[in-house]
């Protein structure tokens, strides 16, 4: 059995990765209909990827029968009223980052899909990178030893543009940080299994000429203890913006690059101590040939498909959506007190 989706929005990251992936690997998948606000990107998606029917509006794609889910990839000022609508029509609801541009809205996000019984989930698909994986896998595991401090960054060069509606406060809310900060919020949280609790953050507009941050520099206490760093960067040329991730702990340090992205690409290195590592009086930092390096260049897994395809399997067999609402709300929470302490100067606490 297959699951029927339509997509709202399908003229962006839709178009680009999440639809030729679902068709490439989710084979528990089948795409029944797509709708765009603009005409000619629904006619020329539905044309691309042979899609039986083509909706002008939500309500038209929302009520046709045959579709069970909805992928939602419009910008995350519309989330709110997709996912109620959405819900409303008993559909379940695969919606993409950030969840909302409030945590009300993202409330009532939640609420409305828990009263139609209807599965929401968020399309955190960095998860799903196999290097990302092995990096938690170990400092789960307890290689690290105690986890003392994780960074994750993630820039590109993006230049004003006519019309973007990245740029505009009132569609997106915020730049660099909540349009790429999400991921890299959600991999260290999910990496070291601990919730942020307190947030700092500096946001500039140090190259571009726009109205949401090209800089964001943001720095984090987790709740077992380890600091963080996550900074995003709008004004890094694409050619030279390397992605990094960097887990550091009592017995040593993991960095990944080339993880934190749309490719399932990248490498992971360890350089691990054995406990009880000798210290060094002289101050000698390579005195120790106890410390083991190791490289992980694995196969990726296309993320987009596999994220249709687990959230599938949760429509068809019942159970938990790849990555749930709540990792969604939780995720907008961080975002919101990081604004706050840009705006405000100061540290900001999450209550929980
Ligand atoms: N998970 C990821 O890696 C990832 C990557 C890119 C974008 N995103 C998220 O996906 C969302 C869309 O971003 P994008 O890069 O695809 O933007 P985009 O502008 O490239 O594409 C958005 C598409 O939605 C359409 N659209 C706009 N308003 C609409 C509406 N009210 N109803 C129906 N269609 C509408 C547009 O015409 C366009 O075709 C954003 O929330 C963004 O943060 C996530």
């Amino acid at each position: 059995m297959t699951v029927k989706w339509g997509v709202i929005g399908a003229g962006g990251i839709a178009d680009r990765r999440t639809i030729p992936e679902m068709l490439r690997v989710a084979d528990n998948a089948e795409l029944v209909a797509v709708m765009d606000v603009n005409p000619e990107a629904t006619q020329r998606v539905a044309r691309k990827y042979g899609v039986p029917r083509a909706y002008g509006t939500e309500e038209g794609l929302l009520r046709d029968p045959e579709v069970q889910a909805v992928y939602i990839a419009t910008p995350q000022n519309v989330h709110h009223r997709q996912v109620l609508l959405a819900a409303r029509y008993g559909k379940h609801i695969l919606c993409e980052k950030p969840m909302a541009t409030s945590l009300q809205d993202a409330a009532e996000m939640i609420e409305a899909c828990q009263k139609a019984g209807v599965k929401l989930g968020f399309d955190y698909m960095m998860r799903f990178n196999v290097h990302n994986q092995k990096v938690r896998e170990l400092v789960q595991g307890g290689a690290l030893g105690r986890p003392v401090m994780g960074r994750a960054q993630l820039t590109c060069w993006y230049p004003p543009i006519p019309g973007a509606w990245r740029q505009k406060r009132e569609i997106a809310f915020g730049g660099a940080l909540i349009d790429m900060g999400s991921h890299c919020l959600d991999l260290l949280e999910w990496i070291f299994g601990s919730r942020i609790v307190e947030v700092f953050a500096f946001h500039d507009s140090l190259v571009q000429s726009y109205d949401v941050e090209d800089t964001s520099t943001a720095i984090l206490r987790f709740e077992n203890g380890a600091h963080g760093i996550v900074d995003n960067y709008f004004n890094v040329p694409d050619a030279a913006a390397k992605n990094f991730l960097e887990v550091y702990g009592s017995l040593g340090t993991i960095f990944a690059s080339g993880t934190i992205g749309q490719d399932p690409t990248g490498s992971v290195t360890t350089y691990l101590a054995p406990p009880g590592l000798a210290y060094s009086a002289d101050q000698v930092r390579n005195v120790s040939a106890d410390v083991r390096m190791e490289k992980y260049e694995l196969e990726g897994v296309p993320m987009y498909g596999t994220m249709v395809k687990l959230f599938s399997e949760a429509v068809e067999k019942g159970g938990e959506p790849p990555v749930p609402a709540e990792v969604g709300y939780h995720n907008l929470e961080v975002i919101m007190a990081l604004y706050e302490s840009a705006r405000g100067g100061r540290p900001v606490r999450i209550a929980y």
